[in-house]
């Protein structure tokens, strides 16, 4: 059978591919694999059904590449799938595990911040988190939501000097919430902070289980750094989805931390990297 990989539409011109997925969709069809368009912004709205309708039907197995999906948008892209004869190559299941920090984070115990998390609606009240946070050790910690931070508005929306001053932590967390606004993603995470290197990640692309491509992080294109991955693999085996991430990061002390893992469908692939070193691996079903 061939790669058949299902991407995001480009929404002003919807029958081509989202600009920022142009480059790995010309790899696709360079080797042969098939491509459809999904209309992203229709399942954003909650039409599942017309965000699938220019899937041909019975177009087969296929893997996801685009914009993140909620855990319920990737649910609802994968049911109207099936009605089309198109099963998602990722459980939607899988998706959320991998997707969402509380999915992961107790398989990566011991080789990530350790962290703690709590269900929050968007435009919820915060509440006291002196509760939440007392497994943390006392120190600096970082707050994001269950799949990202607001990095880019360090001081106020994610570094919290003090994870025990209940009135400093509230605040923080209540601004990445108040910034987060309805894209607030399944609630608050606060994690311990950890010194890295600052160096730049590197994110690992992992296909059942092997890691099939070592590159950089979006954020750092041109570093290319060599992380250990004799730890990581094991936890990523043990999570059991077919294609993830882990963005990694060298401690002062030289251990390499999985900052975070996310859904192989929708991380960032950096310009830097050959999309073919990438579509080369993944899976044809049989
Ligand atoms: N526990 C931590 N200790 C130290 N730095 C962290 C920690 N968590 C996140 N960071 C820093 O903040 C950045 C953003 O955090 P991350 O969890 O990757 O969120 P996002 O999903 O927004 O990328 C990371 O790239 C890293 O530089
Ligand atoms: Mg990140």
């Amino acid at each position: 059978m061939t790669l058949t990989v299902l991407f995001c539409g480009d929404p002003l011109r919807p029958r081509l591919v989202d600009r920022h997925f142009a480059r790995e969709a010309g790899a696709v069809r360079d080797h042969y694999g098939e491509i459809a368009l999904i209309d992203h912004d229709a399942l954003v709205r909650g039409d599942a059904t017309a965000a699938v309708r220019a899937v041909p039907r019975d177009l087969g197995p296929a893997w996801y590449r685009g914009w993140m999906l909620t855990g319920d948008a990737y649910a609802a892209l994968a049911e109207a799938l099936r009605g089309r004869g198109t099963t998602l190559l990722t459980h939607p299941d899988d998706y959320r595990r991998a997707h969402e920090l509380p999915g992961w984070h107790d398989t990566f115990a011991g080789i990530t911040p350790a962290s703690v998390w709590r269900p929050l609606s968007p435009g919820g009240d915060v509440g006291d988190l002196t509760d939440l946070v007392r497994p943390l050790r006392p120190g600096p910690a970082v707050v994001k939501d269950y799949v990202k931070s607001r990095k880019h508005e360090w001081e106020a929306a994610c570094f919290v000097p003090e994870v025990k001053d209940a009135a400093a932590l509230r605040a923080v967390v209540a601004e990445m919430v108040a910034l987060q606004d309805e894209f607030l993603a399944g609630g608050v995470v606060v994690r311990e902070f950890e010194e890295f290197d600052g160096a730049g990640e590197s994110r690992v692309w992992w296909v059942d289980g092997e890691p099939v491509l070592v590159g950089p992080h979006p954020d750092s294109p041109g570093v290319e750094p060599e992380p250990d991955l004799m730890d990581v693999a094991p936890a990523v085996r043990a999570l059991g989805c077919r294609f993830i991430t882990t963005d990694l990061a060298q401690r002062r002390d030289g251990a390499w931390r999985v900052v975070e893992v996310g859904d192989g469908q929708v991380s960032d692939l950096p310009e830097t990297v050959d999309p073919m070193d990438l579509y080369a691996h993944l899976p044809v079903p049989e």
